[in-house]
């Protein structure tokens, strides 16, 4: 475990995370989603689903973080913790999509980690490369090192 990946600051990520479910905007799922992104530099980006009527647009709480981050400059990354379900408290785990998956490749290495939350003290923590272990980098195909990617 990273010096800065303390069982504290799960907690406290938990904690933002399952906040941030009170922001999500979602009037067609019902399904609420908060993210809390752990950068390298200890600052925290939070995020939230937001949905959309011409339902494409939605972007998932995981994604409104990262942007979040990114566009204040901000592009490594340790840990993010995700919360979501249709009740007060999560029911389940709730898994990154395909999509959040592929922008958490983009900005964050193999040992990123991931943190499914109900409570801060019910969760399941994985590397980003056990949940995406081949996704896609322009370099490797340039470089030719998919194959010992993961
Ligand atoms: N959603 C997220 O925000 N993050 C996930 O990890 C999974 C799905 C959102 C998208 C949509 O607003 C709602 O959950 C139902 O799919």
């Amino acid at each position: 475990m990273s010096k800065r990946l303390t069982k504290k600051m799960i907690k406290q990520l938990i904690s933002t995370a399952l906040d941030m479910r009170k922001m999500a905007y979602v009037p067609f799922s019902g399904h609420a989603v908060g993210a809390a992104l752990l950068a390298r530099d200890g600052r925290i980006f939070t995020g939230c689903n937001i949905e959309n009527s011409s339902y494409s647009p939605t972007i998932c709480a995981e994604r409104t973080a990262f942007a979040k981050a990114v566009s204040e400059g901000c592009r490594e990354f340790e840990a993010i913790a995700i919360a979501g379900g249709f009740g007060e408290v999560p029911e389940t785990y709730c898994a990154p999509c395909g999509v959040c998956r592929q922008v958490m490749v983009e900005f964050c290495d193999k040992s990123f980690n991931v943190i499914l939350a109900k409570t801060p003290d019910d969760y399941r923590q994985y590397a980003l490369e056990e949940i995406m272990p081949l996704g896609f980098k322009i370099e490797d195909v340039a470089a030719g090192t998919y194959a010992e990617r993961s």
